[in-house]
C-alpha cells in the first residue's frame, strides 16, 4: 500500500515495519504546471527559456529523509554524483548527512567543491589510472577497486603513499540480467567487479594478503532490477562477506544503487525502508556495530525531483492525422529515451504558455527533438491534447536523474537553466544558468578564441 501521506506499511505479516512518508509518489501533472505558472508570474522563466529544467529542493530533502531513517543511523549514505552532478543539489545533499560517491576525478571535484568531506566520499570506476588511484590514496579517500589487477596497483601505492584510505573490492554475483540490458551489471564477463564464481579462492587470497583491503561492494543494476535480484545479489556477497570475516576484517559493505524509479503510475518500485528490512532479516551481520554498511543511490532520491519544460515550437500535421510537435529537447538529454526507446519511459503533459494545464480529448503526436538526424524523437505514437499548439510547453516528467547528467554536446545546443523550488513553488533560486554562447566556444575551443 503506497499513497500521497499515508503509511507504507512493508516486511511482510513477520517483520512489521512502518514509516512515514509525507510526499507523494510523484509530483503530479497539476503540481508541475502551477509551479510552472508562478515561475512565468515571478519572471523566473525568460524569453530565451525554450527549456527549463525544474527541481525540487522540497522533495529532495523528503526523500533523503525517508532513506535515512531506514537505515540504521550508523549507514555512510553516499548518493551517486553521476545520476545528478548539480552542485546546488549536491550541497543541499551533503548538508542532509549524505556523502558522495564518484566514478571520476571530475565526479570527485565536484563532490569537494559541494563541500562533502573526505570521509564521505567513495571512490568507484572500473578504471581507475595510477593516476587517480594516487589522487584517492592520497587524500584518503575510500575506494573501491574494480579488479584484482586494481588492487596490486593499489598495493605498490598505498604504504609509499602513506594512505588511510579504506579499500574495498567490487564483486560481481552474477545474478544475471535485469530487463534493460545496457544498465544490467551483474552478467558473466561484465566489466564490472571480480567473479565471485570464478575468483572465490583467489579473493580470498586478496583479503589474506593485502592488510588494507577491508571493504565489499556490489551494484548490479540501475532500474529494470527487480527486488528479488537486488536482494538476492546482496546474499551472495554477504556469503563471502561471513566467509572472509573468519580470517580478515571486514570493515565496511557497500550495496551501491540500483532501486528503481517510478515512471508510470503501474511501477511499484521497492521502498528504502522494504529493502532495508530485507537485508536486516536477511543479512543481520551487516548491521553489527563493527561495519559500516554503505548505500549509492542515485535515480531512486532524483528521478522523482526533476521535471523539464520544453516549448512547443512547430506543430506539424500528417495525412494520417497525427502530428509532429517540434521542442527544444531530444537526445541531447534524453539520450536513453532517444536511442532505446522501448526500456525508458517518461510520461509527458502539456500547458498553455501561462501554465495551465491542457486537458481533454487526446489525438496521436510524436514529440521531436531539434537535433539533426532522424532518431532525435523523445517519443512516437504518444497521446497528448488534440488542442495543444505552438507556443505551448511538454512537460517530462520525472526527469531528475540521468538525464542532464547524461547531456549531449552534438549540435552545441545550450544547456538549459536549472530552477530549484520549494514547496509548490513558494521560492525559486538559479542552480544553473542556461550555457552561454561564449562557454560553448570555449568548450570546443583552445581557449583563446574570443
Ligand atoms: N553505484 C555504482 C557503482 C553505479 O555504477 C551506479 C550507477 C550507482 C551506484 C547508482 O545507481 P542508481 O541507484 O542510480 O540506479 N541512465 C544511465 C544509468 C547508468 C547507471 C550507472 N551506475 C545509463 O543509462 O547509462
Amino acid at each position: 500500500m503506497t499513497k500521497a501521506n499515508s503509511e507504507v506499511v512493508v516486511g511482510g505479516s513477520d517483520t512489521p515495519l512502518v514509516a512515514r512518508r509525507a510526499y507523494p509518489e510523484r509530483i503530479s501533472a497539476s503540481a508541475m504546471a502551477a509551479t510552472f505558472s508562478r515561475a512565468i508570474n515571478e519572471g523566473v522563466i525568460k524569453s530565451h527559456d525554450d527549456t527549463v529544467v525544474f527541481y525540487n529542493l522540497s522533495r529532495l530533502s523528503d526523500v533523503i529523509d525517508s532513506l535515512r531513517t531506514a537505515f540504521p543511523p550508523t549507514t555512510l549514505h553516499t548518493m551517486a554524483v553521476k545520476a545528478n552532478p548539480l552542485v546546488e543539489v549536491l550541497k543541499q545533499v551533503r548538508a542532509a548527512g549524505h556523502g558522495a560517491e564518484v566514478a571520476s576525478l571530475g565526479e570527485l571535484e565536484l563532490a569537494l567543491a559541494a563541500g562533502f568531506p573526505v570521509e564521505a566520499i567513495v571512490f568507484d570506476s572500473p578504471v581507475k589510472t595510477r593516476g587517480e588511484l594516487e589522487v584517492a590514496l592520497k587524500m584518503g579517500i575510500r575506494i573501491n577497486a574494480n579488479s584484482l589487477g586494481e588492487l596490486a596497483r593499489i598495493d605498490g601505492l598505498y604504504a609509499t603513499l602513506g594512505s588511510r584510505s579504506q579499500v574495498g573490492i567490487r564483486i560481481n554475483p552474477e545474478t544475471g540480467a535485469g530487463s534493460i540490458d545496457s544498465t544490467s551489471v551483474a552478467v558473466q564477463q561484465s566489466k564490472f567487479g571480480v567473479s565471485l564464481n570464478e575468483s572465490r579462492a583467489a579473493l580470498a587470497r586478496a583479503f589474506s594478503e593485502y592488510p588494507w583491503l577491508s571493504g565489499l561492494h556490489l551494484h548490479i543494476g540501475s532500474q529494470g532490477m527487480s527486488f528479488e535480484q537486488l536482494l538476492e545479489a546482496v546474499r551472495m556477497v554477504y556469503d563471502l562477506f561471513i566467509e572472509l570475516r573468519e580470517n580478515a576484517k571486514i570493515r565496511f559493505f557497500d550495496i551501491g544503487g540500483g532501486l528503481p524509479a517510478k515512471y508510470r503510475e503501474s511501477d511499484v518500485p521497492t521502498q528504502f525502508n522494504e529493502y532495508a528490512a530485507a537485508l536486516l532479516k536477511h543479512c543481520p551481520r551487516l548491521f553489527d556495530p563493527d561495519v559500516t554498511l554503505v548505500t549509492e543511490f542515485g535515480r531512486s532520491i532524483h528521478a522523482s525531483c526533476g521535471w523539464v519544460m520544453s516549448r512547443v515550437e512547430y506543430v506539424i500535421e500528417h495525412v494520417d492525422s497525427t502530428a509532429t510537435l517540434f521542442i527544444h529537447v531530444g537526445a541531447d538529454m534524453f539520450l536513453r529515451k532517444a536511442y532505446r526507446p522501448d526500456d525508458w519511459h517518461h510520461d509527458i503533459s502539456v500547458c498553455d504558455s501561462n501554465g495551465q494545464l491542457r486537458t481533454g480529448s487526446k489525438r496521436v503526436f510524436h514529440v521531436a527533438g531539434p537535433l539533426c538526424f532522424a532518431g532525435d524523437f523523445l517519443d512516437r505514437n504518444v497521446y497528448l491534447p488534440a488542442n495543444l499548439g505552438e507556443g505551448d510547453f511538454i512537460i517530462i516528467h520525472d526527469s531528475g536523474a540521468y538525464t542532464f547528467s547524461m547531456w549531449s554536446m552534438y549540435n552545441s545546443r545550450q544547456f538549459p537553466a536549472v530552477i530549484g523550488y520549494y514547496g509548490a513553488g513558494e521560492s525559486f533560486s538559479c542552480l544553473r544558468p542556461r550555457q552561454s554562447l561564449e562557454q560553448i566556444v570555449d568548450f570546443w575551443s583552445r581557449g583563446a578564441e574570443r
